[in-house]
């Protein structure tokens, strides 16, 4: 399940790989709902578009659900009334992810897998979250189910940059996606980041 599918480019990404599970995408508004609609005609896939908030379209157990592009606040009040009929969630946030983290640590979910996206040249973060009691293999076990990877479809979009054009923006993205009160910590960590590449690149130039 898609929650905030807007053009509708992950679940169709899902269905296009040739998912044997059921996927639904949702979002609260209608123009979104048309737009994914719309792609899933021209691509000749049969995407179920349901308009709706959060889980509310879809009724019993979700396996998996993504959430992407939306804010951190928006990803917990979509999660917090559904925690117990989720299998798994991949969320991307379009801020600073410390307040899902925080809210994730007290409400019984934890971080399995973790991820750095570049795309259109900024930095975005990917988090499975999985219910506290799932084991380790519980991120395959729920891919499982659906035929592919959804974290991998999320990730998809994960570009090639140069070493150094990567140093100097993560510098600029950490302090954009970090809340104020942590944001020096983080950049003297950024810095400290881009002196290490730029040692490894004098001792290996190749
Ligand atoms: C910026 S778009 C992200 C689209 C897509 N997920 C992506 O990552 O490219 C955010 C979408 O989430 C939808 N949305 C925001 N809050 C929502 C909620 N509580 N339930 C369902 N959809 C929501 C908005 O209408 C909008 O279409």
């Amino acid at each position: 399940m898609d929650v905030g599918c807007d053009h509708g480019g992950l679940p169709l990404t899902v269905l296009h790989r040739g998912t044997r599970a059921a996927v639904v995408a949702v979002d609260v508004n209608a123009p979104p709902c048309d737009r994914a609609r719309s792609n899933a005609r021209k691509l000749g896939l049969a995407l179920d578009v349901r308009q709706g908030e959060g889980l509310d379209p879809v009724a019993g157990f979700v396996h998996v659900v993504s959430i992407c592009g939306v804010g951190s606040a928006t990803l917990i009040g979509v999660m917090a009334p559904a925690s117990g009929r989720i299998g798994a969630v991949v969320a991307q946030p379009n801020d600073s992810a410390v307040s899902l983290r925080t809210w994730a640590a007290l409400h019984g979910w934890r971080v399995a897998r973790e991820r750095g996206v570049w795309d259109g040249g900024r930095y975005y973060g990917v988090l499975v979250l999985l219910p506290r009691g799932a084991g380790a293999g519980a991120v395959a076990a729920v891919a499982a189910p659906v035929g592919v990877d959804p974290v991998e479809v999320a990730w998809g979009v994960e570009a090639q940059v140069d070493r150094d054009a990567l140093a100097r923006r993560l510098v600029i993205e950490i302090e954009r996606l970090s809340p104020l009160p942590g944001r020096v910590g983080d950049l003297a960590i950024a810095r400290l980041a881009q002196e290490r590449l730029a040692n490894a690149r004098r001792a290996d130039p190749a």
